[in-house]
């Protein structure tokens, strides 16, 4: 990762795990953490990602990452995910609620099975990671949850009604839980990251190149987001001692400037 403006140490002994944390931002997180001297887990459902992620974490820090392979969608396999970390750790310090999984489709055409799957797996997974955990982070120390949001979920969705909807739900919890954990220790907060052009976002959505400086042209700051810059805003998140119920959005201007006279303006403007 890049240079960081956080002390090496800042999460000596603390101890993190990042869904779908075996690739994309998702690793960049563990690996940003890992890099600050925490202990970290990263779980999903494919071994080989973790098993890629881990090796990644290892080459830039050093550090030995826990992986587990996870369905989110399963409670069985959430829970099992919760009595590895409980019997290896004993306790958890940070979660990132990053899995996730999006694809373009209308609402008009769109299967129920596809609607569910992208609701099961973004909302109700972060229902499931949030509550299996919820004992170990009551034994934590200064705990806090990350979700991961997206910054059309305070707006419209287009063609991504399935995402938008799940992750407003998901911006929702996370304000219920930082009241309902807030006498438990508990802080916490969601995270809306900019458009990062992982292996993911760009197979499913923007596959072609022109694709790529179209959501550029949208974006005030010029340029798309980098996973690495991202990883710190969650570093900073997880840090920050008096805040919870919050959703630090670093997206580089996008959504204010989501509104037709933007694009127009500028391309006039341009
Ligand atoms: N367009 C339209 N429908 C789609 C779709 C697409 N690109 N991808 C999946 N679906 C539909 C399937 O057709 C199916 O519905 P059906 O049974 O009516 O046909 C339903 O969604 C479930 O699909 P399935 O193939 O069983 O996928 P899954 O449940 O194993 O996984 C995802 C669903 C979202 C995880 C999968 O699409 C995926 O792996 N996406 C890539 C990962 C990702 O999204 N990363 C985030 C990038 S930002």
């Amino acid at each position: 990762m890049g240079e960081s403006p956080f002390r090496d140490d800042l999460f000596a002994g603390c101890r993190v795990l990042v869904t779908g944390g075996g690739t994309g931002m998702g690793l960049a997180f563990a690996t940003a953490f890992a890099a600050h001297g925490a202990q970290v887990a990263i779980a999903s459902r494919n071994d080989e990602h973790l098993a890629a992620g881990a090796a990644a974490i290892a080459k830039a820090t050093g550090a030995e990452a826990l992986t587990h392979v996870v369905d989110v969608r399963d409670s069985e396999s959430v829970a099992a995910l919760a009595a590895t970390l409980e019997s290896e750790w004993g306790a958890l310090d940070i979660l990132v609620n990053n899995a996730a999984g999006n694809f373009f489709a209308p609402v008009a055409e769109m299967s129920e099975n596809a609607w569910r799957a992208v609701v099961d797996i973004v909302l109700d997974g972060t229902f499931r990671v949030s509550r299996a955990c919820h004992p170990l982070l009551c034994k934590g120390r200064d705990a806090s949850v990350v979700n991961v949001v997206a910054n059309y979920a305070w707006g419209a969705a287009p063609f991504v009604a399935h995402s938008g909807a799940a992750k407003a739900g998901v911006l929702n919890l996370t304000r219920s839980l930082a009241l309902e954990w807030a006498s438990h220790g508990i802080r916490v907060n969601a995270f809306c990251p900019g458009v990062v052009p992982t292996e993911g976002a760009k197979a499913n959505l923007f596959p072609a190149p022109e694709m790529e400086q179209m959501i550029t042209d949208t974006i005030p700051r010029g340029r798309l987001a980098t996973a690495d810059e991202m990883a710190l805003q969650v570093l900073w998140l997880a840090a920050s001692d008096y805040v919870t119920g919050e959703c630090l959005v670093a997206d580089g201007g996008q959504w204010l400037a989501g509104n037709p006279f933007y694009t127009l303006g500028k391309q006039i403007a341009d």
